[in-house]
């Protein structure tokens, strides 16, 4: 599926700041959350609603709500730093959490952590990691995901790199890509450039 990239004055602005090496932990922090919420809203724009009615204090009003429950999967450790911003537009959400850490030699993800929602048969999950960089965590989280039973998936970064974006496609052609910057290339370590460097450092302030 083709990556869906934010195009917005403020997904532009607040990258900006995001990428600036000056910018510290607290600032990236804040500047996560609201680069996710852009990304949450236009990515849930597809969710199916059903019809509701509710009565406002001047007559009924036919509406719609929400169908089914949605969970979340951040990866973790970066991952994290985009999970407030989806409690806070989908409360009920269920969350999991994969831990996967990339080795510094190889930049091949291993895992250390799985934990998935018991019901996740069919429903809708969004997979959370600011950085598609080789595609190697995502993939390898959306395959747990997929065994797990899931329903459609929506991955979510922060920058993506195009290898990242290709590898995502070629192991997981069914899942959409949604990200707030789309980068130029890999350096020799895997590094996607233009970049941020390591995002869960900065996130987590432990450079
Ligand atoms: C970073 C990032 C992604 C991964 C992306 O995590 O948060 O999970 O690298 O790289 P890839 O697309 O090449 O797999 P990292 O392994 O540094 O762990 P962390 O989140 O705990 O810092
Ligand atoms: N993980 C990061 O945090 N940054 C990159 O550039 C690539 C992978």
């Amino acid at each position: 599926m083709p990556i869906t990239v934010l195009d917005h004055p403020l997904a532009a602005h607040y990258l900006t700041l995001l990428r600036d090496k000056s910018t510290e932990p607290a600032k990236f922090r804040t500047l996560t959350k609201k680069l996710t919420l852009l990304l949450i809203v236009e990515a849930t724009r597809g969710l199916t609603t059903v019809p509701a009615t509710v009565e406002t204090p001047m007559e009924a009003y036919s509406g719609r709500k929400l169908g089914g429950g949605l969970i979340a999967v951040p990866i973790l450790r970066a991952g994290l730093g985009m999970l407030d911003p989806l409690l806070e537009l989908f409360p009920d959400v269920s969350v999991g959490y994969i831990g996967l850490e990339r080795d510094h030699a190889t930049a091949v993800a291993a895992s250390y952590y799985a934990k998935l929602p018991p019901k996740i048969g069919g429903r809708t999950t969004l997979v959370l990691d600011p950085m598609l960089a080789t595609g190697g965590s995502a993939s390898n989280a959306i395959a747990r995901i997929k065994e797990a039973g899931a329903g459609p998936i929506l991955m979510l970064s922060i920058v993506a790199a195009p290898e990242g974006v290709a590898r995502l496609n070629e192991d997981h052609p069914d899942v959409a890509v949604f990200s707030a910057g789309l980068d130029r290339e890999l350096n020799d370590r895997k590094y996607i450039l233009p970049g941020l460097g390591d995002f869960g450092d900065r996130l987590y302030g432990t450079e």
